[in-house]
């Protein structure tokens, strides 16, 4: 059955809470499909997605005033089991009869929340039954309303100091509310909840699984582009490697990936991407890999620029421009793969319904399908980082590849602060390949989310001989983050920083002083430019 990964699928209402991709990530977790759809969408679009569960996300409205979003009759009509998150909670409440209520005490961090006694089929009882302390769960809250009388039909099965009814449950209607956040990793016995919902009470088997997402997509790339032929800027990164080795496995010598070396990569990335891909390498995946080597082009254009934004326009035109006269020079393509993932489909749905926060500037292949009018082939639009990297695994990409630390796609321009030259990029190549080396021997390379050194241009005096000299210092940057939104420098041992800095020092000629970044994101951000 090909079909098979969206056998069973979960709607996840969103009503604008920062934690809503975190919810489709638990329930995927848990091996179901998930899809977030916004709170007001077309009711049609509610009963085409024909779920097998409905979670109602947290949000940032009060249900206590008249205008604010309710969840849709849809909703209900459905007649599947439905779980309240927070406003979920709250909003289910409000429009099944109970009633919600301010508090001037706001709720924020952590809760203890006792099970309510008495209560034979709760659908928490197996949270309560894994936590260290049975009958008691360490939760994570967030709210300032809260529910003082339930609706007909429920009742209370659990307690906090705060929300007296802090998770109610209508078994027979199969309905159910957390006033807490399951979904974030402070709430002990979180996925335990949140499996017992799409689990047992939806019924789900658990159909979401790497080789099943596998299988559908090569089926759906077979039916999409048929006998065309396709083409991919493999950049070495993970999505793209995904899509390359997905490709590869549905549509064989229909594809040609092209990895254009632009003078600012990592040292030794054009080799091992040849290694992994290309027709030639040793274990590789057999593609038909065009390398252009265009390093010359883009150090010209970038000439005397030192400003970031421009640096980056300039590396966008340029790579548009190189990649299209590679792509023209192949007979008969009619479809540009790209490695788009879920949080990029989500962000520009969120944008084109007013609701996104951040909207990131750097998408480093922006225009170029509309400008060579090729259709778009995008296997991963569905699937969160960590599952393009599952996938990845699966498909017997090397995990040296999958687990790397992502790379900005202007590549060391931007690592270099100001004007980028020849001899900068050289050094900083060196430099960086230095602190990589010893971050993996030290074993810490996985345990950042990223770590680069950075070029500065300034003139800092070093002692060498008996002679002063003015040189560029090199900083080296590590951070720990999980969406790379906020992020905090990792408290790499001394040792380890010695060692890097005197590597560079002593084996990096014209850089004598080395500096470690101490600054978290905000207000700092991971890059220098
Ligand atoms: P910042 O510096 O904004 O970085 O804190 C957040 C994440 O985005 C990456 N980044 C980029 N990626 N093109 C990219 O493809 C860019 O222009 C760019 N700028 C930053 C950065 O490496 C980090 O992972």
């Amino acid at each position: 059955m090909h079909n098979q990964a969206h056998r069973e699928r979960i709607l996840i209402l969103d009503f604008g809470a920062q934690y809503t991709q975190l919810i489709a990530r638990r329930v995927r977790e848990c091996g179901v499909y998930s899809e977030i759809l916004p709170f007001d969408v077309n009711e049609s679009a509610i009963r085409e997605c024909a779920p097998s569960g409905v979670i109602l996300s947290g949000g940032p409205e009060t249900t206590t005033s008249g205008l604010t979003p309710r969840v849709p009759k849809a909703i209900f009509d459905l007649s599947v089991p439905i779980l309240g998150i927070c406003y979920g909670m709250q909003s289910l409440a409000q429009q099944l009869g109970g009633t919600v209520e301010s508090s001037d005490h706001q709720e924020f961090g952590h809760a203890d929340i006792q099970a309510a006694s008495g209560i034979s089929n709760s659908f928490l009882g197996t949270a309560f039954a894994s936590s260290s302390d049975p009958g008691t769960l360490d939760v994570w809250m967030s709210h300032g309303d809260r529910v003082t009388r339930l609706p007909d039909g429920f009742e209370c099965v659990a307690s906090s100091v705060n929300a007296p009814i802090a998770a109610m449950q209508d078994r027979e209607r199969k309905i159910f509310a957390v006033q807490f956040h399951p979904e974030v990793t402070h709430t002990t016995g979180g996925t335990e909840i949140i499996r017992q919902f799409v689990r047992e009470e939806c019924g789900s088997q658990g159909d979401w699984t790497p080789e099943n997402i596998i299988e559908e997509a090569i089926h759906n790339i077979r039916e999409q582009v048929g006998g065309d032929k396709v083409i991919l800027g493999l950049s070495g990164g993970v999505d793209s490697s995904v899509v390359a080795a997905l490709l590869s496995r549905a549509i064989g010598d229909q594809l040609t990936c092209v990895f254009v070396d632009n003078g600012l990569l990592r040292k030794n990335e054009r080799e091992e991407v040849e290694r992994a891909f290309s027709k030639h390498g040793d274990n590789s995946l057999n593609l038909n890999l065009v390398t252009v080597a265009a390093e010359e082009v883009f150090l010209s254009r970038l000439a005397g620029l030192d400003e970031p934004e421009a640096k980056r326009k300039v590396i966008g035109e340029t790579f548009i421009e190189v990649f299209e006269q590679q792509a023209n020079s192949i007979k008969g393509v009619a479809w540009l793969a790209q490695g788009t993932i879920y949080p990029d489909v989500i962000e520009s749905a969120a944008s084109k319904y007013g609701k996104a926060h951040v909207i990131k500037s750097h998408h480093n292949v922006g225009g170029l399908p509309e400008r060579m009018r090729l259709k778009l082939v995008e296997p991963l639009r569905e699937l969160f980082k960590d599952e393009v990297r599952k996938v990845g695994l699966a498909l017997g990409l090397p995990a040296s590849l999958i687990n790397r630390h992502p790379f900005p796609g202007p590549g060391l321009a931007v690592r270099i602060l100001g004007v980028v030259e020849k001899r900068s990029t050289d050094v900083l190549r060196r430099a960086d390949a230095i602190f990589m080396e010893e971050l993996r021997k030290a074993d810490y390379y996985n345990k950042v989310d990223q770590a680069f050194a950075v070029y500065l241009p300034v003139k800092s005096v070093g002692v060498v001989g008996d002679a002063r000299r003015y040189e560029p210092v090199i900083a080296l940057r590590a951070v720990e983050t999980t969406d790379y939104m906020t992020a905090s420098w990792a408290h790499l041992p001394y040792n380890l920083i010695a060692v890097v800095s005197n590597r560079i020092i002593n084996e990096i000629s014209g850089i004598s002083r080395v500096v470690y970044d101490v600054s978290n994101k905000p207000p700092a951000t991971i890059e220098w430019e």
